[in-house]
């Protein structure tokens, strides 16, 4: 949630802060604004995305090379140009841009108004930056020390940048919970809340810890913690290229992404599964193996999409490993005081690796002492480095805020990974871990075969665009897939859908069926064939619209649907990478067709870092 930039060096701050907003911007886009240091200190900012704001500063002075840019999902205060970051200090001296939530502002509010403050804003970040001036002004202090007292007192989480117009040769910066991530330049520097902005300029980075105050100048970087002691920034190198956050020719980043699925996955797998010498290779689960197969219990913690790629590995690791799974919201599990056993395995699904409800739950588990398995797409995120070992996903960065290829990399993560713990705890014959490793070897073909021709995919789409609810219905594995096609169409086209295993429609939803209502069927040839068939007929008999998922040579389900579209015909186990991918491009040209912005959905951001 809200993206920050920062520059200071020898360029013009104005392009480079912009141009990291752009990138960013899927992190939030009710509002933008930057604060530049230019014989003063500047603050332009307006309600809308980016392209407002640059439209709104046309033809004004927008020199300096130092600069702080902020892109925002509300949080505290309505989207509009006034809760919009960057916000002055009572003075006027200092501008600060924030992400995260500050809990206790209310109350430090509170103390500020008895002393006369009165404030511009409904956010908390106005009340933290006016409680850092009030300890300078008190104490006569530096900035830093009163940052640091400042973020000794306050609850919450945060990322912060801080500029003074009285120092313009320095930017502070500070983290707890929300990421943040400082690029090393030649005598300039970059900072960003990831690293998409920065790596047209360098590779080199150093992510900021959490309770670290980073000191930034042109040609100087000094971290200290909060109790004022120095600490060596760990310099990292990005393994990224600029074209993986680029749309290299697809209209939309959503589009681009589902499309690349087949050679994500393949990335996936690569090096990892070895079909022909009957191996999988995954450092994390090999050195924790004895931990992995003896855990008396598997808990899954995560959040929307990762969740049901969550769910999908509760029966890939029940049924292979014959362990035992439950499969949590990280926001419920955080909260409910859980019961951790010893010898428990976490294993935290997350593609940013910041999602704040899934490493808040996280954090709290390990310290009942729980042994966390990540599988994070976004390298050196925070679960990731929170975790005791995982298994990157290799998607590439995903820009699009709906998660497409992220999920078929966690299932191809977690099938793997189901697969080689079973094969080490004997739970799997060997045929059958045969045909499954050949099943995955042959899963990147099968999702190119399916993006092939996607023009009847449209169509239905925009057929049935205009209808205001939709059902998703699956069983067994094509369960979790029904609730990530009805969360799909709900984020990007804003039609309500439910997700229901079909059998439970009996119990309830299926008085909700008539002849205006689409019923998705993810109602490939698996062992509940002829039970889906059934649930088809049922709802076919109170006249709802049937569009099916099919596998490709089936002839009896195209027969009662309104719709079809087949994909490859697959092993249930690895059945899901394939029928969620339809599920995707219908939400998206749905999307498409209502005139939505697919990449930038209403009310939503991408990396939700608020809890
Ligand atoms: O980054 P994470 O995987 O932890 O994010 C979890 C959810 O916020 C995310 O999957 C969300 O549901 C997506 N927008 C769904 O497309």
């Amino acid at each position: 949630m809200c993206g920050i930039v920062g520059y200071i060096g020898h360029r013009q701050a104005y392009p480079v802060v912009i141009k990291g907003l752009k990138r960013l911007e899927y992190r939030g886009y009710d509002s933008a604004g930057v604060a530049l240091l230019n014989h003063g200190l500047k603050v332009y900012k307006k309600k809308g995305k980016v392209a407002d704001l640059e439209d709104s500063v046309v033809g004004l002075d927008l020199g300096g090379q130092v600069g702080i840019g902020h892109t925002r999902w509300a949080t505290h205060g309505e989207p509009s140009d006034r809760n919009a970051h960057p916000h002055y200090s009572a003075s006027g001296q200092l501008a600060m841009i924030h992400n995260g939530i500050i809990e206790n502002y209310a109350q430090i509010k509170e103390e500020l108004q008895h002393k006369g403050y009165t404030f511009k804003s409904d956010t908390d970040t106005e009340v933290l930056l006016n409680f850092i001036e009030e300890i300078r002004n008190n104490n006569e202090c530096s900035l830093e020390e009163a940052l640091r007292i400042a973020l000794r007192r306050i609850v919450g989480a945060y990322c912060i940048l801080l500029v003074d117009a009285a120092d313009p040769d320095t930017i502070l910066a500070a983290r707890k919970g929300s990421p943040l991530v400082i690029g090393i330049g030649k005598g300039e520097h970059f900072l960003a809340s990831d690293a998409s902005p920065i790596i047209e300029y360098t590779k080199e980075v150093v992510y900021v810890n959490d309770y670290q105050i980073a000191i930034v100048r042109a040609d100087e970087l000094i971290l200290k913690n909060l109790g004022n002691e120095k600490q060596t920034p760990f310099i990292t190198r990005l393994d990224m290229e600029l074209a993986a956050i680029e749309k290299g020719g697809y209209e939309h980043f959503m589009l681009k992404e589902i499309h690349e699925q087949p050679q994500t996955i393949f990335d996936c797998l690569r090096g990892r599964l070895l079909p022909e010498s009957g191996m999988i290779t995954m450092g994390g689960v090999e050195n924790h193996l004895e931990s992995l197969i003896h855990a008396p219990r598997i808990i899954i913690v995560a959040c929307g999409t990762s969740w049901h790629a969550g769910l999908v590995a509760e029966y890939l690791i029940e049924e292979l490993c014959r362990i035992p799974v439950e499969v949590e919201y990280a926001s419920e599990f955080r909260y409910r005081n859980p019961i951790i056993h010893p010898g428990d395995v976490i294993i935290a699904i997350s593609q940013s690796g910041e999602t704040a409800d899934t490493l808040v739950a996280l954090e709290n588990a390990k310290e009942k002492g729980a042994f966390i398995f990540g599988v994070v797409n976004a390298v050196g995120s925070s679960i990731a480095r929170l975790s005791h070992a995982g298994a990157y996903t290799h998607s590439g960065p995903e820009i699009g805020v709906a998660s497409t290829k992220a999920f078929t990399g966690q299932l191809a993560v977690l099938t793997m990974m189901a697969l080689k713990m079973a094969r080490a705890k004997g739970t799997v014959s060997d045929e059958r871990y045969r045909t499954l490793l050949h099943e995955l070897h042959a899963v990147p073909e099968k999702v190119a075969a399916i993006l092939k021709d996607t023009a009847s995919i449209k169509a239905i789409a925009e057929k049935y665009k205009d209808a205001s609810d939709f059902l998703f219905l699956g069983r067994g594995y094509n369960f979790p897939v029904a609730l990530e096609g009805a969360l799909k169409l709900k984020e990007i086209s804003y039609i309500h859908a439910e997700g229901y295993p079909a059998a439970e429609m009996k119990h309830g939803p299926i008085a909700l069926v008539d002849e205006k209502l689409p019923v998705v069927f993810v109602a490939t040839r698996d062992r509940f064939y002829e039970k889906i068939v059934s649930n088809v007929q049922e709802i076919k008999a109170r006249k709802g619209r049937i569009i099916c998922i099919a596998s490709e040579g089936d002839s009896t389900i195209p027969s009662m649907a309104d719709d079809v579209i087949f994909v490859p015909d697959a092993d249930e186990l690895v059945g899901p990478m394939l029928s969620v991918v339809p599920l995707q491009l219908l939400s998206y040209y749905a999307g498409l067709a209502k005139g939505y912005d697919v990449d930038k959905p209403r009310n939503l951001a991408k990396s939700v870092t608020v809890e």
